[in-house]
């Protein structure tokens, strides 16, 4: 099997994308500060290029959890592997993903950090994919909705692999050939 990534959007697309989300979240948290809560590992170049990208004061934690289920599909059922350094509490948290799917893991964390008592808390997503959505999630800044096709680069990996890339790409398998 040969693996191949047909471009989505390019790098210059995302990046143009993410300044309009960074201007949106300065305008709308004006005169306040914005703590923002990178979800590992897929989130962690988005939420780098959206924080420089934010006028107001932003200070920064990173989490990690992990849903079982199978490499392409979660379950619902997530596990905290590492949790925030510092309290939520009176904070104007956002927190940042990479990829809203089905929406399960989500649902599950956003619930968690609803009970730590934030100021508010919202909801940053460089991609969604509205057409799996199994549980609902209510995102506030979405970078863009994506049809249902497995996507990698700028953070997302299949299997570990091309989180590196600087655009979001579609992974084909083909034959390998003769
Ligand atoms: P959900 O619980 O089904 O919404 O799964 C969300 C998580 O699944 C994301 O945070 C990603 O880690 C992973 N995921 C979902 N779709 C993709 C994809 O197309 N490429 C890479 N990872 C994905
Ligand atoms: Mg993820």
């Amino acid at each position: 099997m040969t693996e191949t990534i047909r471009v989505l959007l390019s790098e210059d697309e995302v990046n143009r994308r993410i300044s309009e989300i960074g201007a949106q979240i300065s305008a709308d948290y004006a005169g306040q500060s914005v703590h923002l809560v990178c979800v590992l590992k897929g989130a962690a170049m988005f939420m780098c290029e959206l924080a420089k990208r934010i006028t107001v004061p932003v200070t920064f934690d990173f989490m990690s959890a992990s849903s079982y289920g199978s490499s392409t599909e979660s379950s619902g059922v997530v596990r905290i592997v590492k949790d925030l350094d510092e309290p939520l509490r009176d904070r104007n948290v956002i927190i940042v993903e990479d990829i809203i799917d089905s929406g399960r893991t989500m649902a599950y964390l956003m619930k968690i950090f609803q009970d730590r008592g934030p100021k508010s808390l919202r909801l940053c997503a460089l991609l969604d994919k509205p057409d799996r959505r199994v549980t609902e999630v209510k995102t506030d800044y979405t970078g863009f909705n994506i049809p249902d096709q497995f996507v990698v680069g700028y953070g997302l990996d299949y299997d570990q692999r091309y989180r590196s890339l600087p655009y979001i790409g579609v992974i084909e398998f083909g034959e390998e050939d003769a």
